[in-house]
């Protein structure tokens, strides 16, 4: 399959890597088509590795992830060119934080709105589906911890979508909880910062924890 990645930073780059190991073919877009970080990635990643812009990537891509800042999506929709997402699974892993008063940070969107259905809005034909935004991204591909397989938890408005998008995380060797429509972005945003004011709550802070749902 291709794959279009939006984002040059650590989630972009684990990601890309991810489904370049698992046999994909992935291009990475930038607001520049020379970004350094995007073509040190292409370049160490192999042949099946491509660095382009947002907009080369959004075309080229059967399933396109956005991992962009998540208070610039926006922004980055646009530089890709809204169209360029018709019909196509958009994995979103942006968690729209608000850094400006230091760490941890807040939600710049929370309550009844979040960064999932914008995005779902700004690209209206596209499938959109919230994932690996609950994780950091040490622990995104082949997640190894002692209790066994984490849970990603996912939410999207299209099912066979969200189904697709079920089999790239089991892939990648995660548990799926499927919460529902994009509007639980709402809440999947904020076990972001669940995640992240754990992780701060040690000194130094501690980045090797994911979630898990105990089932029965
Ligand atoms: N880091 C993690 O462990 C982790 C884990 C889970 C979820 N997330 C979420 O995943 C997303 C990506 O995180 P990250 O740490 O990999 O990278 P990041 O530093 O949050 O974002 C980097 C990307 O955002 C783009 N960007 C920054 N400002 C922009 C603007 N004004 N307009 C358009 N694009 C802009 C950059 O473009 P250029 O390439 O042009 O510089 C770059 O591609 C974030 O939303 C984050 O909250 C992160």
């Amino acid at each position: 399959m291709k794959i279009g990645i939006l984002g040059t930073g650590d989630v972009g780059k684990t990601l890309g890597k991810a489904f370049v190991a698992l046999g994909h073919e992935v291009k990475m877009g930038s607001r520049d088509a020379k970004n350094d970080k995007a073509l040190a990635w292409a370049k160490e990643t192999g042949p099946k590795a491509s660095a382009g812009t947002f907009a080369d990537a959004a075309a080229f891509g059967d399933i396109v992830v956005l991992a962009t800042l998540g208070i610039a999506n926006e922004s980055a929709l646009t530089m890709a060119g809204c169209d360029r997402f018709r019909g196509k699974v958009v994995i979103d892993t942006t968690n729209p934080l608000d850094f400006s008063k230091g760490v941890p940070p807040t939600l710049a969107v929370s309550g009844h709105d979040s960064a999932g259905e914008r995005v779902q809005i700004l690209l209206p034909e596209a499938r959109v589906v919230k994932a690996f935004n609950t994780v950091g991204s040490l622990h995104m591909f082949r997640p190894d911890f002692p209790g066994g397989p984490p849970d990603m938890f996912i939410c999207g408005n299209d099912a066979e979508a969200k189904k697709q998008v079920a089999g790239i995380l089991k892939d990648f060797g995660w548990g799926v909880i499927d919460s529902g429509g994009i509007e639980s972005s709402r809440y999947l945003e904020a076990m972001c910062l669940v995640w992240v004011l754990h992780a701060f709550s040690s000194t130094p802070p501690t980045w090797n924890h994911a979630f898990k749902v105990l089932m029965k």
